[in-house]
């Protein structure tokens, strides 16, 4: 069995893993490791985004404060790709509360991510489907979370706070850009995508959910829950990130399947759905690294500044 670090992580991991990851890239000679967008892709679904530029990729256990996944459907790698000539970090695999980690653990990735320069996250996660409309194989843009164990003092914040990352106190209210939903919810049209919108539940896990559970979890007004996710965001809007997160329906989490889920399902739920999540996240990424002047689309423009 995998020995698991428990212990909370010094305030300085972050930037250690970081000056890692650039020297390491440096040294091989891709320039400057400096991604603006990074993506964590969650349990089942690693193998997405495999047609970019790969500039580097790293394995989780030589990066100094992080740990290989003890998870099947986690590879635990992270990718340094290009796409329209900008980088993207691509987290293949992520560290939950359930495998032991310590919340300093959960959310290292992000705060490295924010090291090296990182404004964008992009979460994506294997849920169960609570919205009884829900069908297994459906993808879900997140609206709002219910973090059970982060409003229960599994908080990742909780401690003293670093001032020079983020405040105290974090407003929670648009912790998942409004402009990023409508982005998702245009780019799934335009490939003709079924895009379900909802709120993520997040448990701690292992267990999944007895049926008085999940009846509960539907009167607080949630449509699919999840072992991940909203540490991550904490973290990510703690540091002024903006946040997309992306769920990926499993399975069906309703009372009468209570007793027959299991992580077999699940991964087979993700196999299911990682063409259109794909797509999803091919389109939305080359949204996002779209050059910001672009001379096709404004030849007007061009031409009355430039005649
Ligand atoms: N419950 C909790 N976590 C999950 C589920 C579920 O039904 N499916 C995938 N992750």
């Amino acid at each position: 069995m995998r020995k698991i670090d428990v212990t909370r992580l010094p305030p300085s991991a972050a930037k250690e893993s970081a000056y890692w990851l650039k020297e390491r890239f440096e040294h091989s000679g891709s320039g400057v490791c400096k991604p603006k967008i990074a993506v964590i892709l969650g349990s089942g679904l690693n193998d997405t985004l495999q047609n970019s530029t790969l500039l580097q990729r790293f394995y989780y256990q030589e990066i100094p404060h992080f740990a290989a996944p003890t998870v099947q459907g986690h590879s635990g790698v992270l990718d340094i790709s290009e796409i329209n000539a900008q980088q993207v970090a691509i987290l293949r695999g992520r560290f939950h509360f359930y495998e032991g980690h310590s919340g300093s653990r959960v959310i290292l990735p992000v705060r490295v991510m924010k090291e090296l320069g990182v404004e964008t996250l992009i979460v994506t996660n294997a849920a169960g489907g609570l919205n009884p409309t829900f069908r297994q194989g459906d993808l879900m843009v997140i609206q709002d979370h219910i973090g059970l164990p982060t409003l229960a003092g599994s908080n990742p914040l909780v401690g003293p706070n670093d001032d020079a990352l983020g405040p105290r106190f974090v407003p929670m209210g648009e912790a998942y850009a409004p402009e990023y939903i409508q982005m998702a919810r245009e780019v799934a049209a335009e490939h003709h995508i079924v895009l379900r919108e909802g709120v993520y539940l997040m448990v701690s896990g292992p267990t999944y959910e007895t049926p008085a559970e999940i009846r509960m979890m539907r009167i607080l007004g949630a449509d699919a829950v999840g072992m991940s996710t909203a540490p991550e965001v904490i973290a990510a809007r703690h540091s002024g990130m903006k946040v997309l997160g992306i769920s990926s329906i499993t399975n069906s989490a309703a009372p009468e399947t209570a007793k027959n889920v299991n992580h077999e399902e699940v991964l087979a739920g993700a196999q299911m759905i990682l063409p259109r999540l794909n797509t999803l996240l091919t389109g939305i990424l080359q949204r996002l690294t779209a050059p910001a002047f672009s001379p096709i689309k404004q030849t007007g423009v061009r031409s009355i500044l430039y005649s």
